[in-house]
């Protein structure tokens, strides 16, 4: 009994860590979509409130691009990893909102990924344009991996 604790130790390890890295997702840090557009998340706090910051690569107007503050949301029932989130950007260069929505995933290399949707809604001057004002997509959105 007393020679089979080792062995029992190193096996809950292994199976631990095994079952723990689908919970790798972790939305902290600096991440680049598909598009070139880096996002920085800074702090989630115990509710899954997150912010952090967004830099576009792209914009549908004619303005200079700039750096613009983002406020999400990390689903709190995380107990199976691979969360869900949704984030809002509030464009200060623009009088649109573009709201993302996804998941957090680890694909087959162990590489974190986030797959999101997003509805970018533009101002228009009058109702009747309200049928133009909206563009949808999509971004994939992986770690930027910090220089050593
Ligand atoms: C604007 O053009 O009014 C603000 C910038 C919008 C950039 C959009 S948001 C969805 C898509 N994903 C990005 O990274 N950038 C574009």
């Amino acid at each position: 009994m007393v020679q089979a604790t080792p062995l029992l130790l190193v096996l809950s390890l292994a199976l631990g860590a095994h079952s723990l890295s689908p919970r790798k997702c972790n939305l902290i840090g600096h991440w680049v979509n598909d598009l070139g557009s880096h996002m920085k998340v800074f702090t989630v706090n115990e509710d899954g409130d997150f912010s952090g910051t967004y830099l576009t690569a792209v914009t549908a107007t004619m303005n200079e691009i700039k750096e613009s503050p983002l406020e999400g949301s990390l689903q709190r029932n995380n107990h199976k990893g691979q969360p869900t989130f949704g984030f809002t950007v509030n464009w200060t260069f623009s009088d649109s909102i573009t709201v993302f929505t996804g998941q957090c995933f680890v694909d087959k290399h162990g590489k974190e990924v986030l797959k999101t949707m997003w509805l970018l809604r533009s101002r228009v001057d009058s109702i009747e344009d309200d049928w133009k004002a909206t563009r949808v997509g999509i971004n994939i959105f992986t770690r930027v991996q910090s220089q050593k």
